[in-house]
């Protein structure tokens, strides 16, 4: 079957996207608005952009309204955030933390999830995290303006944070960090069953 996309809706299109690109990496992105009010939330339209400079790069969409949800305007205003990998064990915190809530609710909170100070930039970070990436913002590229739009947010990597266990010569563990992806709807996958191919 061959589809165009211009035939289709955004939400159409959109469910061919995310049942077709998977497992999607999740970023749980923690961010700050100018007031200082904070935000945590997750986006598996995610990937490393470069590796040097290190820059990672994620989207998070217009909503059906056309409107910029917290994360992409805290970012546009106060230009940084800390992006963590998502465990198996945070499944159900993050979860919760993409619910539509309030720009003043601070879903650390609302997710009962601690959070410490960073070291090179504003928003927090959470404590438990494995992995999590500061982030300076190097630019938006704004590719569209309409429902589901992207924003791609590509940020440069100030400090990394990784759990004192998980990490053995700047190797992060795979079993400590024990990553989820996003399959399409509400799935996920793990990381758990994994296979080696040796190179010749
Ligand atoms: C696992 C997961 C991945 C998500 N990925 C994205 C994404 O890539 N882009 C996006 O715009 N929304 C994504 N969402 C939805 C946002 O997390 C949700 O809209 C959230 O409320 C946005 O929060 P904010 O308004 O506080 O920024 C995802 C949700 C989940 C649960």
């Amino acid at each position: 079957m061959e589809l165009s996309p211009n035939a289709l809706t955004p939400e159409e299109t959109y469910k061919l996207l995310i049942g077709g690109i998977t497992p999607r990496p999740i970023a749980w992105v923690s961010s700050v608005s100018l007031d200082g009010k904070v935000n945590l939330a997750p986006f598996s339209f995610f990937t490393v952009a470069s590796a040097n400079p290190p820059m990672l790069c994620f989207n998070p969409m217009f909503n059906s309204e056309k409107m910029p949800k917290d994360t992409l305007r805290n970012i546009q205003e106060q230009k940084e955030f800390v992006i963590h990998s998502v465990s198996y064990d945070d499944l159900e915190a993050m979860n919760k933390t993409c619910h539509n809530v309030d720009a003043d609710v601070d879903e650390f909170e609302y997710a009962e999830i601690e959070k410490v100070a960073s070291s090179c930039v504003t928003p927090p970070r959470i404590k438990n995290a494995v992995v999590a990436y500061e982030c300076k913002l190097n630019r938006i590229v704004d590719l569209g303006e309409g429902a589901l739009s992207g924003h791609l947010v590509i940020g440069e990597v100030c400090a990394i944070h990784v759990a004192d266990d998980a990490i053995s010569n700047y190797r992060i563990d795979a079993d400590k960090l024990d990553s989820i992806g996003r399959m399409a709807g509400s799935d996920y996958s793990l990381t758990r069953e994994r296979t080696t191919l040796s190179r010749d």
